[in-house]
């Protein structure tokens, strides 16, 4: 039986992200730089889109580039960023004509200008698109995006604009880069890592936790599918006792 014959069509997750990882032990296992880890994990990206688009979730969160990451070796960086102008050129146009839209989240001005200019011209192409959003973060850490939250509300304070009182934890949700987002349901991450690693940290309080030892350049289809069928036998209580649930 299909994989996608098991997943409850009334109980799709609304929002997925994923913590891709995994490349750099991937290629090193076939005796490769890398890179060539990186190269490759752009046939998991593709294949995660067609089938979030498949089973109807709306919304994808991809973690490509950690604020952490631009520690690695630069020429490891560099082939990153170039990696990155190359897939968003040569995909977007098949996710436009498949109604998806791209977004970006993260530090975007640090990013190299052909990097920026590329993927503004995919988010513009593509921002009239609703049935599946495709969020990339990159040069992105939660640190940073809750203090560059903090930072902008304290200036609103300052300019008299908002009062310290309108600050609450939805007001605060609203202010953060993902506030066009809903929470992540279920956070997915590969090649056996149990952490988190400074992602979505304040998005992810009730999310479902997924992890699986698959390095992200084999991630597939089936392995989607048995996250989100992972995802559908647990009960998600937000605090309250399984009796209080609908
Ligand atoms: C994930 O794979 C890609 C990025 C973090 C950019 P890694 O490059 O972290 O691969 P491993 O974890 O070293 O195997
Ligand atoms: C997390 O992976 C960042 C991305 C997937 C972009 P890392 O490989 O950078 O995380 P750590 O260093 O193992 O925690
Ligand atoms: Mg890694």
């Amino acid at each position: 039986m299909d994989l996608a014959e098991r997943i409850d069509k009334g109980r799709i997750p609304r929002h997925v992200a994923l913590i891709m990882d995994g490349n750099g032990r991937w290629a090193k296992q076939r005796g490769k730089e890398r890179v060539f880890g990186h190269e490759n994990g752009v046939e998991a990206v593709r294949q995660t889109v067609k089938a979030a688009a498949e089973i109807g979730i709306p919304y994808l969160t991809f973690f490509a580039f950690s604020t952490e990451n631009w520690c690695r070796p630069p020429r490891e960086v560099s082939t990153l960023m170039e990696l990155l102008v190359n897939a968003i050129r040569e995909e977007t146009p098949e996710l436009n004509e498949n109604g998806v839209r791209l977004m970006a989240i993260g530090n975007l001005d640090e990013l190299p200008k052909a990097c920026r200019k590329q993927l503004q011209e995919a988010m513009d192409l593509t921002a009239g698109n609703s049935k599946l959003t495709v969020c990339v973060a990159l040069s992105y850490s939660s640190r940073w995006e809750i203090a560059h939250t903090a930072r902008l509300l304290a200036e609103k304070v300052s300019n008299n604009e908002i009062n310290p009182e309108d600050i609450d934890q939805e007001f605060f949700a609203k202010h953060l880069q993902t506030s066009h987002l809903p929470e992540p349901d279920l956070l997915i991450r590969t090649s056996g890592e149990l952490r988190v690693s400074n992602f979505l940290l304040w998005q992810i309080a009730y999310s479902e936790l997924y992890f699986t030892p698959v390095f992200w350049p084999d991630f597939r289809r089936k392995h989607f599918f048995q996250a989100i069928i992972d995802f559908q036998r647990r009960e998600r209580r937000f605090g309250k006792v399984g009796e209080q649930l609908p």
